[in-house]
């Protein structure tokens, strides 16, 4: 999937604002070396690096990489698949924001972070946990088999584990997990009655990926109508995300 690295900063900076609340369980110590997986545009990393500790950020986007570097040239920022790396010199801790429940490959990803620190290292992360946006990809699946798109309607674009699948990875894994909490964080969208079209355009595109401009929209009107009841609030549109962040350390 192709990113819009300006439209994600201007019109989504809620995903790293969220994430500056994620950061202080991080507690970075100046010298640290830090993992940032799936930094985005680097708004976090850079706060990291400001803490003193020794960051890199990488993300599977390289829209996203251009843009971060761009903004944050002293950051070292690269391309790399959560779900596949690897690196000789190893972290005191991995941090990951609003990212892992992107990667599908939930082992990949766990085996490459476990491997990546440093014996006693931490990963500290936050990504959407079960039931998250529910109420959304429900409706956008009705609407899609509707008008008779039942293979996209069946696409799986993410993975929002329960407290008890992704703590029995992290634990499989050879994690401790000394934390872990899954919660409802109703996230309020920008743009009124547009705002549900915009964030699936914006983060759901792989449903629409391929169907026609015209149809598009009159899908997306379908969509935020099935949502009003349960989104509009006095005109302030919220979307129903819910949170699962933990703490999990290497034996
Ligand atoms: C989230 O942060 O929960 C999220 C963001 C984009 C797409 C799906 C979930």
């Amino acid at each position: 999937m192709k990113w819009n690295a300006d439209l994600y900063d201007q019109k989504h900076a809620f995903v790293f604002k969220y994430g500056e609340d994620v950061l202080e369980f991080l507690d970075v110590k100046p010298g640290e070396r830090i993992l940032d997986l799936g930094c985005g545009t680097g708004h976090l990393t850079k706060q990291i690096q400001d803490k003193g500790a020794v960051v890199k950020g990488t993300d599977y986007s390289p829209e996203m990489i251009a843009q971060a570097k761009q903004l944050y040239p002293d950051v070292d920022f690269a391309v790399e698949n959560a779900a596949d790396f690897y690196t000789d010199e190893k972290y005191d801790a991995v941090f990951s924001n609003a990212a892992l429940h992107w990667v599908l490959d939930a082992n990949g990803a766990i085996r490459s972070v476990f491997n990546s620190l440093k014996k006693g290292g931490r990963f500290v992360a936050e990504m959407g946990g079960k039931g998250n946006v529910e109420r959304l990809i429900e409706a956008t699946k009705q609407v899609l088999h509707n008008h008779g798109y039942n293979e996209k309607a069946d696409t799986k674009v993410w993975y929002f584990p329960s407290v008890g699948e992704y703590t029995t990875k992290l634990e499989e894994h050879g994690f401790r997990v000394t934390y872990v909490i899954h919660y409802d964080r109703k996230t309020p969208l920008q743009d009124g009655d547009q705002g549900v079209a915009k964030w699936i355009t914006m983060f759901g595109a792989q449903f629409l990926d391929g169907i026609p401009a015209d149809e598009k929209e009159q899908i997306l009107a379908e969509i935020t109508k099935k949502l009003e009841p349960f989104y509009n609030e006095n005109g302030q549109w919220y979307a129903d995300y819910k949170r699962l962040r933990f703490i999990a350390v290497k034996e």
